[in-house]
């Protein structure tokens, strides 16, 4: 007895310094772990309401659960509401500490009330109404003790709500277009339009409450959709502080979706009295409408330039008197950041925005009321980034969602007067993942630290400084070597960030045991609009130059590196850069590329779905500028290619058809270069299933291991360093063809 015991408490302590000097992070617990939702505050500015969802491998299934946070003790304390699988979304009333939800069962959502106070917390629900059909985007404004709220749903061409019973059976699959824009992200163009319900529910006896009168769609006998897909939400519409107006986003109908990217800011009368007037002139994409606290002014982000999906957001300011005659400045115009997120202070003197800088989604105060034309937003934060904000029952304190390299979803309260984080509220991420139980530095997560990322800058194409991040692993020793993982972004206008990510974690890939440095070279956001705007025609020029470069520069600097067992990965224009650098000299600085959903031949790009995308990037349509496709075609350089290759595609991409994988894998086997293509039938330009992510990571880092020589371990192995995700059949043919002798392996 003793000596078992004493061979246990042995084992626990190898088991420990063999964690400390291993990986701490591998992806079946990341893919494993619970996903948070942002939080949002309750009107006393005590709770915070948010939603987790957790993939369990063992019972092959998602979970969904609301809890809350005590925003008023230090890291906050959670009280789980419900775990109820129907129950979708959840919003705080405005109204004590009342929360609305919905809830879909038979094709049919449900609008039911809670107190989050009863005990246990939440389960004295109150049913209210029973919608035609799923509804989505629950935003409600409390207007004396009724509640104004705004759902959206599919929408008949009459204007009712799309229903399973109402719509007419069909017996074919087949469908006819005649006009642009057939299919958008992973879904074909469908005659049912987004479209905004809203209605009023009001408390009686007993603590009831029930809806008042009928629904309106705001948007009935109007082309206009809200929100826009596919990522559109809650977050495209407001309701005015007295609930006599709606204001919503839709995109232009006028013009043809899939060559402009006009969005405009609507105002409507919550009662659907009148038609829909945009507010604001037609230039660019809009976003963000918000009314003020006050309701006198609404505030919104616009793009100038329609056909730009990556220009720069400025912010724009109209008075709103319900007059519906609205007259719009531009405030902070000689502001060089292009902000995600705008919202008012309680006072209506400030706005608080969220916007990229070097890597780092940070939070922005700007002293509306006061600032003449030259003043700028100041950064209020310097570290992680920012995802949402919310003000704190009208106070100058904001509850803020955020990660990090080295942490997914965490919340902590700011101070915008001092900048000081007043709390740091880390126990919903270490209560729902069950992995830490002491406080932890804010923003690190699974034994995760921030002394393995730092960032750097070196000299790039044309005199500018380029950025990139490095991540190493928690097990990291200064005087070892450690391959390279050398990774390089989609967008093109988008940025690797201290954020978290379950797809392309950088800090997973580095517990694999290599040095990950993710790039942002010219084309990237976050440094201002012309580092951005340079890309344009400059696909396989500027970027990739500035790619080589920071090879050199690492080639250098840093003697942990192992430069000569380099891998280089991407994805999206990523996976274009990929296949760019397989036929360039470049290529013989890497052992082997990762292309995921890359473009391998700019000619095709007309098989997209959003075309201004092109356009804008290539300067021109290819039938009066095909030389600026051809110039930067990795297909023209195929002669070249001679670095083994892993490709991934997936079925459902309608941004980059998998053809493009196709043609560059069969190009690879022809060529008799080391070769392997993933696909999944069902995932889109992302991986997202867990069971589907899993298998993605086992097989892209069981290929870098075989020429690295470090990592493949996925997690749920008995030993680490074996992968163990179900394998996907394996098919592959005889070398030449001819023997036409099938092998399918499931191991
Ligand atoms: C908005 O209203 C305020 C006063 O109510 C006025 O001073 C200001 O000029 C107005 N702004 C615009 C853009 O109309
Ligand atoms: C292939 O590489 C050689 C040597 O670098 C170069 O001269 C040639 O232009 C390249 N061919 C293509 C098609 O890229």
């Amino acid at each position: 007895m003793k000596l078992i015991s004493i061979l246990s408490s042995l084992s626990v302590l190898i088991s420990h310094v063999s964690a400390a000097t291993g990986p701490v992070l591998n992806a079946k617990e990341l893919l494993g772990s619970p996903r948070l939702s942002s939080a949002t505050p309750d009107p006393a500015g005590k709770l915070g309401l948010f939603s987790a969802s957790t993939y369990s491998f063992e019972k092959h299934e998602s979970q969904k659960s609301f809890h809350v946070v005590d925003l008023t003790v230090a890291n906050g304390k959670v009280t789980k509401l419900w775990d109820d699988k129907a129950i979708t979304e959840a919003v705080w009333l405005g109204l004590d500490d009342w929360l609305g939800f919905l809830k879909t069962k038979d094709s049919k959502s449900e609008f039911w009330v809670a107190k989050a106070s009863q005990t246990p917390a939440g389960t004295d629900a109150r049913y209210v109404h029973t919608f035609a059909g799923v509804v989505s985007n629950l935003k409600v404004r409390a207007v004396g003790p009724s509640i104004h709220f705004v759902v959206s749903a599919p929408a008949l061409k009459d204007g009712a709500m799309y229903s399973d019973d109402g719509a007419p059976k069909k017996h074919s699959s087949g469908r006819v277009y005649t006009s642009l824009f057939v299919r958008h992200w992973d879904e074909w163009i469908s005659e049912y339009k987004s479209n905004l319900f809203s209605g009023i529910i009001a408390p009686t006896t007993n603590n009831e409450f029930e809806l008042v009168g009928s629904l309106h769609n705001i948007l009935a006998g109007t082309e206009l959709e809200s929100p826009i897909g596919p990522f559109g939400g809650a977050g495209d519409f407001d309701i005015s502080p007295d609930g006599r107006h709606v204001i919503f986003l839709s995109k232009d109908p006028e013009q043809n979706l899939a060559q402009n990217t006009a969005s405009y800011v609507y105002a409507v009368p919550f009662d659907g009295s009148s038609k829909p007037k945009a507010i604001n002139p037609k230039y660019g994409a809009s976003s963000s409408p918000r009314f003020s606290p006050d309701g006198g002014k609404v505030v919104y982000l616009q793009m100038k330039e329609n056909g730009y999906e990556a220009d720069k957001n400025s912010v724009f300011v109209t008075n709103f008197t319900g007059n519906y005659e609205f007259v719009v400045s531009e405030v902070a115009s000689h502001w060089d950041r292009s902000p995600g997120a705008v919202s008012w202070s309680a006072n209506n003197n400030y706005l608080y925005l969220i916007a990229e800088d070097h890597g780092r989604e940070k939070v922005w105060t700007f002293p509306i009321v006061s600032a003449t034309s030259s003043v700028k937003p100041t950064p209020i934060t310097d570290k992680f980034s920012a995802s949402e904000l919310y003000v704190i029952a009208d106070s100058e304190v904001l509850l803020v969602s955020a990660s990090s390299i080295t942490s997914p979803t965490f919340f902590y309260l700011l101070s915008t007067t001092t900048g000081k984080v007043e709390q740091n509220l880390m126990s919903p991420l270490m209560t729902l993942s069950g992995v830490e139980t002491a406080p932890l530095e804010p923003g690190t997560w699974h034994g995760l630290s921030r002394s393995q990322i730092s960032d750097f800058y070196y000299p790039g194409v044309d005199g500018w400084k380029v950025h990139a991040w490095m991540i190493k692993p928690s097990f990291f020793q200064e005087d070892k070597k450690y391959p390279l993982l050398f990774l390089i972004h989609g967008g093109p206008q988008g940025s690797w960030a201290d954020a978290w990510s379950y797809r392309w974690n950088p800090a997973v890939m580095a517990e694999q045991g290599y040095v990950v440095v993710a790039f942002n070279p010219t084309g990237s956001t976050g440094y201002g609009k012309e580092f951005t705007d340079r890309i344009q025609d400059e696909w396989g020029g500027r970027p990739y130059n500035d790619l080589v470069m920071g090879f050199e520069y690492l080639e250098k600097n840093f003697e942990f590196i192992d430069t000569k067992n380099a891998i280089a990965a991407g994805a999206s224009y990523g996976g274009y850069m990929i296949n760019w650098i397989a036929g360039q000299p470049f290529a013989e600085k890497f052992k082997t590329l990762v292309c995921h959903d890359g473009i391998f031949n700019t000619l095709n790009m007309y098989a997209t779905e959003e075309l201004w995308f092109i356009d804008h990037d290539f300067k021109g349509q290819i039938f009066d500028h095909r030389h600026h496709f051809e110039r930067w075609n990795p297909l023209g350089h195929v002669k070249n290619w001679t670095t083994p290759m892993l490709v991934i595609h997936s079925s459902k991409d309608y941004r980059i058809p998998i053809s493009e994988a196709l043609a560059a894998f069969n190009i690879l086997q022809i060529k008799g270069i080391k070769s392997k293509l993933l696909t999944f039938p069902d995932e889109n330009h992302w991986v997202l299933k867990p069971e589907n992510s899993l298998v993605w990571h086992r097989e892209v880092f069981g290929w870098m291991k075989e020429f690295s020589g470090v990592g493949g371990f996925v997690g749920g192995e008995a030993e680490k360093g074996e992968a163990s995700a179900e394998a996907p059949g394996i098919v592959s043919h005889g070398g030449d063809g001819r023997k036409a002798q099938d092998v399918l392996r499931d191991d």
